[in-house]
Parts: C-alpha cells; sequence; structure tokens
C-alpha cells in the first residue's frame, strides 16, 4: 500500500529545507521504487497569512488520517505580536495535543566526520549513538492543582504538581522497549524515585512491565541528577534513555549538544497505536524557522532529511532506506561538504541546495 505522508514546510527556513526532502523522495521513487502518497500544507504563519489560523481544521483533519506527519519549522518575526491564541506555536501545539503525541524520541548520533570538529573529547563522543524518550504530555507541565495564590501576610505560592498515571507510564514504557528491540536491547529507565512518589511509581511500572514480556532487554534505572552526570562523563554507556518530561526536557537538549549543531538534529513524537496497527507520529528536525537566514539559501537540510529518515524506519518500516539515508549524510560529512553551521577548517562551504545534491550523489553511489 501507498505511503501517505502529510508535509507541513511551515515558515522560515522550513520550506527550505523541506525541498530537499522532496528531492529524496522523487529519488526514492524513481531509484527504489516506492511510492509515497503526499500531500502538502500550510501551518504556522503561512497559515496565519492565508486561513487567519495557525493550523486550519482541513489541515487537522488530513494529520489524523495521515501515516505520518513532517514538519519544517513555525514562527518568525512577522508573527512575534500576534494574539497568542494564534500565534503559529499554536499550530504545533494543536497538532501534539489533538494527535496524542505521548512519546518524544530525540537521537543523539555522533556522525564520525563531526567528531573532530567537536570541542569534546573524540573518545567520549566517537561513535555515539543514544536514543532518549521522553513523556510528551504529562508530569508537572501539565499536572493539578497549579497556580500561583495569596496565602495571607503578603505570601504568595507558585505551585506545580509532578504527577503520572500508571497508564502513562505505561504507554511510553512500552514505546521504550520496542525501539530499544531495534537498537542494542538496552533501556536506562530514569526518574528521581529517591525523593518524588510519581518517580517511585514510574520504577515501579517499568520494572513490572519488563517482566511482562520484555525481558530480553536488559533494563536499568538511574537517578535523573547522576544521569545528566553519566551524560557528559560517558555517555556512551547508554543505548535509550526512558524518562519523563520534564527530566526528558533537560537530559534532551544535554545529550543533543554532546553530537553538535541544532541544523543536524532530527526527532519523533509518537502517539498511540490505532486497530490497524499504525502508530500516530509526527517528525521535525528540532531546530526552529531560523529567520535570521531565512530564504538566503544557507540553512542546513540535514536535521529535516533525518528526521525524514526517522519517518521510513518508524512509521514506514523502511528500515534500510532509512539506513541509505544515514549513511549518505555520513558520507558527504566525510567529504567535507558543510553548510554555515557546521562548516570547520578545511571544509567546503555549501548551500542547502548544494547540500541536497551532494546526498543525493553519494545515495546514487549506494
Ligand atoms: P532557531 O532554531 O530558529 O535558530 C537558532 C539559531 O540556529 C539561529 O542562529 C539559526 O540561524 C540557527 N539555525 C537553526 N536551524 C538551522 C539550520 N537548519 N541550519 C543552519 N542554522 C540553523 O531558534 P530561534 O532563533 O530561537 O527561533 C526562531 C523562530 O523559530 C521563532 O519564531 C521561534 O518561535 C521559532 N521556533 C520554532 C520551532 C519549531 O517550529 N519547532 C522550534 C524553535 C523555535
Ligand atoms: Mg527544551
Amino acid at each position: 500500500s501507498n505511503k501517505n505522508l502529510l508535509i507541513l514546510p511551515g515558515d522560515g527556513i522550513g520550506p527550505e529545507v523541506m525541498r530537499e526532502v522532496r528531492r529524496v523522495v522523487d529519488w526514492m521513487d524513481k531509484r527504489r521504487a516506492v511510492t509515497f502518497d503526499i500531500d502538502e500544507d500550510l501551518v504556522g504563519g503561512s497559515a496565519i497569512d492565508k486561513h487567519g489560523v495557525p493550523l486550519a481544521d482541513e489541515t487537522m483533519d488530513k494529520a489524523m488520517e495521515a501515516d505520518a506527519v513532517l514538519l519544517g519549522a513555525v514562527g518568525g518575526p512577522q508573527w512575534d505580536n500576534l494574539d497568542f491564541s494564534i500565534k503559529p506555536e499554536r499550530g504545533l501545539l494543536r497538532l501534539r495535543k489533538e494527535m496524542e503525541l505521548f512519546a518524544n524520541l530525540r537521537p543523539a548520533l555522533c556522525f564520525d566526520a563531526l567528531v573532530d570538529a567537536s570541542s569534546l573529547k573524540p573518545e567520549l563522543i566517537a561513535g555515539l549513538d543514544i536514543m532518549i524518550v521522553r513523556e510528551l504530555t504529562g508530569g508537572v507541565y501539565f499536572g493539578e492543582p497549579r497556580g500561583i495564590e495569596d496565602i495571607g501576610n503578603g505570601e504568595r505560592r507558585g505551585i506545580n504538581t509532578q504527577v503520572y498515571t500508571t497508564s502513562e507510564i505505561r504507554r511510553v514504557t512500552e514505546v521504550a522497549f520496542d525501539l530499544a528491540r531495534k537498537r542494542d536491547s538496552r533501556v536506562c529507565s530514569v526518574e528521581k524515585a529517591n525523593v518524588m512518589e510519581a518517580g517511585l511509581l514510574w520504577r515501579e511500572e517499568v520494572t513490572k512491565m519488563h517482566g511482562e514480556g520484555f525481558d530480553d532487554i536488559e533494563l536499568s534505572h538511574m537517578y535523573a541528577d547522576n544521569c545528566s552526570m553519566q551524560l557528559v562523563r560517558a555517555p556512551k554507556q547508554f543505548d535509550v534513555i526512558l524518562t519523563d518530561n520534564l527530566f526528558g526536557d533537560m537530559l534532551s537538549d544535554t545529550a543533543a549538544m554532546l553530537t553538535g549543531s541544532l541544523g543536524m538534529l532530527p526527532s519523533a513524537s509518537l502517539g498511540a497505536t490505532d486497530e490497524t496497527g499504525r502508530r500516530k507520529a509526527m517528525y521535525e528536525p528540532v531546530h526552529g524557522s531560523a529567520p535570521d537566514i531565512a530564504g538566503e539559501n544557507k540553512a542546513n537540510p540535514l536535521a529535516t532529511l533525518l528526521s525524514f529518515a526517522m519517518t521510513l524506519r518508524y512509521s514506514f518500516d523502511m528500515g534500510d532506506e532509512a539506513d541509505l539515508i544515514e549513511n549518505g549524510v555520513n558520507k558527504v560529512l566525510a567529504s567535507g561538504k558543510r553548510t554555515g553551521d557546521i562548516m570547520a577548517d578545511g571544509c567546503e562551504i555549501v548551500s542547502t541546495e548544494g547540500m541536497g545534491d551532494a546526498l543525493l550523489r553519494a545515495l546514487d553511489e549506494q
């Protein structure tokens, strides 16, 4: 059956980097005889300009129907003064909320060719390949009660609540265990069970699930403060890190910086599986719309191309094609081609389109 993909390029550099994805899609159509059913629509500022809202209902419907959504980036200074209810970011938030994307996947992958350009010790990061699975829809960012209240005598207090239910823990744990099976079969679950009740429940429930058909996976537990230290001290000890919303927010940013530039970082957000076994999913680069370089053919398209590779691997069951792209990226980098954000001594600077050209050549050669 055809792979149904909804592409939402968005604003700023979004359409520029997405153009390079379309070229790889065309390459796959021709060379690998894979047929994609692709629809493209507006999100963010460009949707506001056309429809007055950052995500039209019709686009939302398409996202719910698609096998996967691939998004560029949203936002820009021309929409900064709008009321919050119609800001570009609201388009993204609506997609995440209505698709119920509860598991956020952030790989930290170190490409060989970038090791020397890094300011970190090469032996620490060469060969690094971590996947962080962050719970995205629960925990302290959403827990009730929350608010700021007067407690008398001129004193006030701000309240947030860290709360997780067993079903919230279980569904994200299942994602992490499933993923680990496609990797090195190791999961490190991270919380603070020593001082937090929700962390204690998290550890109990993950351990319980592990015994319910996942004991082929090597499971370990770690406190979040130790994990942040270990990520910097010896990151290669990890395969999959499973963690909650708050700790995942920080640990994924730390892990990302082990591997270099924003322009290289893909991500995926997964939701529930329906009766037919299809999982709701949205893929996007970690970076934003980069208004400072938009329209100049300078943006690094690799984060978005790697997000497309994740789409192939996790939504379309096309691991071989995902490998092709990832190996291609490695080759392009090894040949010394660089966009400005990852430029290093002795390398050749290329445009967004030039990077796409180089990747297509690398694909041809495999
Ligand atoms: P940003 O990620 O857009 O840019 C930060 C810096 O990194 C800029 O100097 C930019 O030129 C550079 N950069 C980012 N991606 C790059 C790429 N692919 N190639 C080369 N250089 C790259 O974050 P910033 O500046 O904080 O936000 C700009 C706009 O993007 C804002 O409107 C913000 O709200 C929005 N934004 C959207 C996100 C999304 O759509 N998921 C995420 C983050 C920000
Ligand atoms: Mg963050």
